[in-house]
């Protein structure tokens, strides 16, 4: 199967690389043996690029759990619908009040159908944890979130996810991003996203400079061909880690403008930057 048009995931997360998939995928050589995704997050760019075998891990459990219930057909696009239609119900009416009574139910007993619901509207579609790994992100405070067409949404996103996870060699695992690049030898890929250092980090995304220099030596040693994605400079300042180690390899960046909050002239920009040895 393959997917013409760049497909989105049904999950989102920080740092999603949805707008910079096509020049990840520009940069992708042909790969001969396997995928391998350390960071996989929302996935997005794996099931772009879609190879034919392909490892995805992440250490967040949740992420990891739905994609192991897409593959297993727990989660498929006719059980998201109805669920979601159901839960849409109960949040017209009760709003925040709702979306909290979930939020408790899904820290003390998670599972991947609450999960979606709440990240698909949660505030900002933001997922972060707590220093106990417990989802704390308020509501988006839109009831009316789950319309007509944004379920349909959802659920074309879970048909062609599912349909690319059907007919490929896909894992998901949840591991730490040593345990995945270390698994690759010489025909393999691995692509690099980890929390950007020095920026956003939460329970799952906590991402320190002993993390940064464990990923790079595991690159400088790695016999199979990588791509990193990073930060290179904002308007503030410059990711020192570039100078001090990655500029070993080769490098290409480009601008990326997003906004922050609600407000149009929020505007920022980061420089982005891929790394790669090839
Ligand atoms: C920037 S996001 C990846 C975004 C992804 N490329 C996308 O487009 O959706 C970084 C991911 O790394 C995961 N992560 C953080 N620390 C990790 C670690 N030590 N090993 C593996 N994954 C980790 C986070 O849970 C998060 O999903």
């Amino acid at each position: 199967m393959f997917i013409d048009a760049n497909t989105n995931s049904p999950i989102k997360c920080q740092g999603i690389k949805t707008k910079p998939v096509d020049w990840i995928r520009s940069k992708t050589l042909q790969i001969k043996g396997v995928w391998h995704e350390p960071f996989m997050g929302s996935g997005v760019v794996g099931f772009n690029i879609q190879p034919k075998n392909a490892v995805f891990c992440d250490t967040n459990p949740h992420l990891i759990q739905f994609y192991k219930d897409m593959k297993s057909k727990i989660i498929e696009p006719q059980s998201i619908r109805e669920y979601l239609e159901i839960e849409n119900k109960k949040l017209l009416t009760r709003a925040d009040d709702y979306y909290k009574e979930v939020r408790a139910r899904f820290n003390q007993n998670p599972n991947s159908f609450d999960f979606i619901f709440l990240n698909r509207c949660c505030f900002n579609g933001m997922m972060r944890f707590n220093s106990k790994g417990k989802l704390n992100v308020p509501f988006c405070k839109k009831p009316q979130r789950f319309t007509k067409s944004y379920i349909t949404k959802i659920s074309n996103q879970i048909k062609n996810i599912s349909g690319l996870i059907d007919s490929n060699n896909y894992s998901f695992f949840c591991n730490s991003f040593e345990k995945t690049i270390s698994q690759a030898t010489q025909d393999d890929f691995i692509y690099c996203d980890p929390p950007y250092i020095d920026r956003y980090s939460d329970y799952f995304n906590s991402w320190k400079e002993e993390s940064e220099l464990k990923l790079f030596d595991l690159l400088k040693n790695t016999q199979a061909k990588f791509i990193l994605s990073t930060w290179h400079h904002n308007q503030y300042r410059d990711n020192i880690y570039i100078q001090n180690y990655w500029k070993i390899f080769n490098m290409l960046t480009k601008d990326h403008f997003y906004h922050l909050g609600a407000k149009q002239n929020n505007r920022n920009t980061i420089t982005e930057a891929l790394i790669f040895n090839f």
